[in-house]
């Protein structure tokens, strides 16, 4: 399931020694525990996130070749995102992911919950072993932000009233703060400038709320088969994304299916319908547009390198992706 082959060209060989490790690192103390971590590590995924992280590893040693922490940063970036995966799954009853039934639908919600903890513990310990401070407080930060993401979206469940930067801010903590933080760890690993290892961060944060923004679209605009994960199950479970935050303001019969939480037969697709015909997808497409605009603008400091490229062809394909 990696996306448009040749988009991650210059960290192939990388990517495939990250996948086999991976699968070692969750090690198995407990075989239930194992098995469960490992369900969904062997699905794949399109490994984003540590293909950011290496090809940013790359970009800034242009000579040298990258670091077994560089690697290693990598792949503790892509352990604590499945691990929020597991978790998520569990908050959002799921029942799919990666194009497989998820965790909790094939082990329970106790197991989920453990093997969620389980791989966020793991993630830690090897972070504590790159033996760099300033990376371990980083990284730490993001599972602090996964944590604070979903509970300010639980908390905000079909309040019409979220501002757009509320909606940014969670979104921020949701998804942009790994990216932004494993970018910017790459670049310390490298011993990069304090302005370049900013630009890092940056561009990490301004292609993760795209991401984020782009997601929300295609949960609107795609299919439960395409993505691999149910779609149209935000607006459901109210929780309201860019698309109906604008679609609102043009629409303010909206905010009335949504008070009452699609009580009533045929609200739902009323309140679908609404967004649809108005500007609200559109609009988040720009939203988005401009975050991934600001991020190829951020690596644009980096000196010319095939992984450059690569970096910013991945603002490109955000914007265009199908799953
Ligand atoms: C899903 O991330 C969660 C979000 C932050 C939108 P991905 O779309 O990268 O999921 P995988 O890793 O490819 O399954
Ligand atoms: C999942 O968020 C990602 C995290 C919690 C970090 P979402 O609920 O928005 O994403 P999907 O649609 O399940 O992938
Ligand atoms: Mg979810
Ligand atoms: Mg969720």
């Amino acid at each position: 399931m990696t996306p448009d082959n040749s988009l991650f060209t210059p960290v192939e060989a990388d990517l495939q020694l990250l996948a086999d490790n991976l699968k070692q690192l969750v090690g198995n103390r407990h075989p239930i525990l194992f098995a469960a971590a490992e369900h969904l590590f062997g699905a794949g995924g399109k490994r984003i996130r540590p293909a950011i992280v290496l090809l940013i590893s790359r970009a800034t040693i242009l000579k040298d070749d990258i670091t077994q922490r560089h690697r290693r940063l990598a792949e503790i970036t892509e352990m604590i995102h499945t691990a929020s995966l597991v978790h998520d799954d569990v908050v959002d009853e799921s029942q799919m992911r990666r194009g497989v039934p998820t965790v909790h639908s094939l082990f329970g919600n106790r197991i989920a919950v453990l093997a969620g903890d389980f791989l966020f513990a793991q993630s830690s310990w090897y972070l504590a072993n790159l033996d760099n401070l300033e990376v371990v407080k980083l990284l730490s930060e993001v599972i602090m932000d996964l944590a604070t993401g979903e509970i300010q979206q639980g908390m905000s469940c079909f309040d019409s009233s979220l501002a757009i930067e509320a909606y940014l801010e969670k979104s921020y903590y949701k998804a942009a703060s790994l990216i932004a933080n494993s970018a910017k760890a790459a670049g310390l690993l490298s011993e990069v400038s304090p302005e370049t290892a900013q630009h890092l961060y940056s561009y990490g944060r301004n292609l993760g709320l795209a991401f984020q923004v782009m997601d929300d679209i295609l949960d609107f605009t795609s299919t439960t088969d395409t993505l691999g994960k149910p779609a149209g199950s935000d607006l459901k479970s109210g929780n309201l994304t860019a698309p109906v935050l604008f679609a609102l303001e043009e629409k303010p019969y909206l905010e009335v299916l949504i008070k009452r939480q699609f009580a009533q037969a045929g609200d739902l697709e009323q309140a679908l319908a609404l967004i649809q015909d108005s500007q609200g997808i559109q609009q988040a497409r720009e939203l988005a547009a401009h975050h991934a605009k600001l991020a190829a603008e951020d690596i644009a400091v980096l000196a010319p390198s095939e992984s450059r490229q690569a970096l910013i062809d991945i603002t490109d394909y955000v914007l265009s992706r199908l799953y």
